[in-house]
């Protein structure tokens, strides 16, 4: 069977950059949106137009360069940020205007001090606006996450019937289980009239740890757009990571979906964001921490010599770094020692290698880690490379 497309939604540049101290300025807003193209996104989230004169520019310059994504910006429901949006996208070539509201209990009383009935009817008249200018408009209904089912699908069901494309459905808070999260999309799926007329996307903060796993599970329910961000940047604990829910994606193909990512650029658009951004990447982040491919521990490194796959389940050329790495730490045992002492050029006896590897011991319960040099100075008296 056919695989079916998943959409990949970046909000690195509107989501991600709304994290303290990741500011942007045009210029590299626009090197970012460049390599996400490069990347294979479908949909880049350039700004929120309304927020800054600068962030307005910078929607305006990325939908004036970008050839293949759809560009997309950020409004409320409300007619002046449609306009400002509108006016940000309108010279992209393929423009989408991404608006929307509160749905939950919490925010129709707490934020928006208003009525489950209001919130539809403004939903419903932002979204014809938005038509009025793009054909493409995206509805999200904040907070969906904690939103009660039943009116979740009554505005789902009003809004495409006012021209939505796609609706999206945000945890906002990071509050659903993946089950959970799951059924709300298999319920919409099954309670909404004329869901087929519209994709499903999902968009989950990652307030407790479970971004990646609630917007797999919302695809494995019907959902087919992921709203994500590079090394999972955004508010609070993050967005879900796009690395992090691609490599799933490949990773099984039971699921049965791809996406148009190009993998081996997922290390490198990594790197620019994280240095771009100032937001180092935590080294055991998967896919693209420091730590992804290295193997430290006697066991692992043992059987990584002797077989990646024993515990690797990527390659990790498959996403752009370039080898895996045997760390030598004072838990490596003695295939590591040699395999690492083989790179540098010594072929060592097993007399050879037990006779160092004291030597390394000692070493390596002084030193956090033993790098190349210390090996050269350790080697060379017992051997000549
Ligand atoms: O988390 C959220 O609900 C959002 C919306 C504005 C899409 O970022
Ligand atoms: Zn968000």
């Amino acid at each position: 069977m056919a695989k079916e497309q998943v959409y990949i939604f970046d909000t690195t540049l509107r989501d991600g950059e709304q994290v303290p101290g990741c500011k942007l300025n045009t210029e590299e807003k626009i090197e970012i949106a460049l390599q996400l193209e490069h990347l294979g996104v479908d949909i880049i989230e350039a700004g929120f137009p309304i927020s800054s004169p600068g962030d307005f520019e910078a929607v305006d310059k990325i939908s004036r360069t970008l050839k293949t994504p759809i560009v997309c910006a950020l409004s409320r429901a409300v007619k002046e940020d449609i306009n400002i949006a509108a006016e940000a996208v309108k010279r992209a070539i393929r423009p989408r205007i991404h608006t929307g509201i509160g749905t939950s209990d919490i925010h129709i009383r707490y934020k928006l001090n208003s009525t489950p009935e209001e919130v539809l009817k403004r939903g419903v008249a932002a979204v014809k606006y938005a038509k009025k200018f793009v054909e493409d408009v995206e509805f999200y209904a904040e907070d969906a996450g904690r939103t009660n089912n039943v009116f979740l699908a009554e505005i789902i069901e009003a809004v495409i019937a006012a021209g939505a494309t796609v609706v999206n459905i945000p945890d906002t808070t990071g509050y659903c289980l993946p089950e959970d999260y799951g059924k709300k999309i298999r319920f919409l799926k099954e309670n909404v009239k004329h869901i087929d007329k519209a994709i499903i996307s999902t968009h989950c903060h990652n307030d407790l740890g479970l971004a990646t796993a609630n917007s797999v599970s919302g695809i494995q329910h019907g959902a087919r757009q992921v709203e994500c961000t590079i090394n999972g940047i955004g508010e609070r604990a993050g967005n879900t990571s796009l690395e992090e829910v691609v490599m799933v994606l490949k990773q099984h193909s039971n699921i049965n979906v791809s996406s148009n990512i190009n993998t081996q650029m997922l290390f490198p658009t990594s790197q620019l964001v994280s240095e771009m951004m100032g937001m180092p990447v935590q080294p055991n982040k998967a896919i693209v921490g420091s730590n992804a491919f290295s193997h430290s521990s006697g066991i692992h490194q043992d059987g990584v010599i002797k077989n990646r796959e024993n515990y690797e389940i990527i390659d990790p050329k498959e996403v752009g770094v370039t080898e895996s790495s045997i760390v030598l730490t004072a838990r490596s045992g003695r295939a590591a020692l040699n395999y690492r002492a083989k790179k540098l050029g010594y072929n060592l006896s097993k007399e050879e290698l037990n006779n160092s590897y004291q030597n390394f011991l000692i070493l390596a319960d002084k030193k956090k880690e033993v790098e190349d040099n210390d090996l050269h100075a350790l080697l060379s008296t017992i051997v000549t490379a």
